[in-house]
């Protein structure tokens, strides 16, 4: 499941964000890649250790924590702090390739990635090109989307970054360990909360909403690691 969520960042946020990466310094993005993706990546980096990096992980996972779109779809588990990353110059793609399957947690041990996620930081019309292009079960898909806004989609998809040909783009992507591992039990769960929602607010908590409500549960149950 493809899933965009506009303005998970507020508009304070981002310009706080854009402020702290005017004097950023940047360092080439194949330090985080695996084996097979740094043939193929061209992008930069921040530091994680950089205080700029700190200020927009924290701002970006407090985003993410107040988001309940963001939670339902994704349910997230354990998130690895993101990465910020600018398209530019000649370093201005990531050519096809899949995220590695584990990480190291910063907390110690290991995050197994099942959703990917790009938060977009700069307005589309400040670059040409760097769509973020996702190979999955309904055929190719291209994302662009505006400042602040994010694109969750499953991790094991194979995706790009086309050349971005004028100025520069600015995005932080992240990995998730959600609750439930498996792609279609999410989206099962998601759809099934998505239409809970819809349902309250026609018909309130009737017997059967709280029934479906109690199924969902008992699936996250079943389902949840
Ligand atoms: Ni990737």
């Amino acid at each position: 499941m493809l899933l965009k969520l506009p303005n998970v960042l507020t508009a304070s946020e981002l310009a706080s964000i854009n402020q702290a990466l005017q004097g950023a310094d940047w360092i080439d993005g194949r330090t985080t890649a695996g084996a097979q993706a740094a043939t193929v990546k061209h992008n930069q980096q921040l530091d994680p250790e950089d205080s700029v990096c700190q200020h927009i992980r924290q701002t970006v996972l407090q985003a993410l924590q107040r988001d309940p779109l963001f939670y339902s779809a994704v349910l997230p588990d354990k998130i690895l702090p993101p990465f910020v990353n600018r398209y530019t110059g000649n370093s201005n793609y990531y050519g096809w390739h899949v995220d590695s399957a584990l990480r190291a947690a910063p907390e110690g041990g290991r995050l197994r990635t099942d959703v990917s996620a790009t938060l977009f930081l700069n307005a589309p019309d400040q670059y040409e090109g760097g769509e973020l292009v996702i190979q999955d079960t309904f055929g190719e898909q291209r994302v662009k989307l505006a400042a602040g806004s994010l694109v969750v989609y499953p991790a094991s998809s194979v995706h790009a970054v086309l050349p971005v040909t004028q100025g520069q783009r600015l995005a932080c992507f992240m990995f998730i360990q959600s609750l439930v591992r498996d792609t279609t039990q999410r989206r099962y769960l998601f759809e099934l909360d998505m239409a809970l929602v819809k349902l309250r607010q026609q018909v309130g908590e009737s017997a059967e909403v709280v029934s479906l409500t109690g199924l969902y549960h008992n699936l996250l149950r079943s389902w949840s690691a």
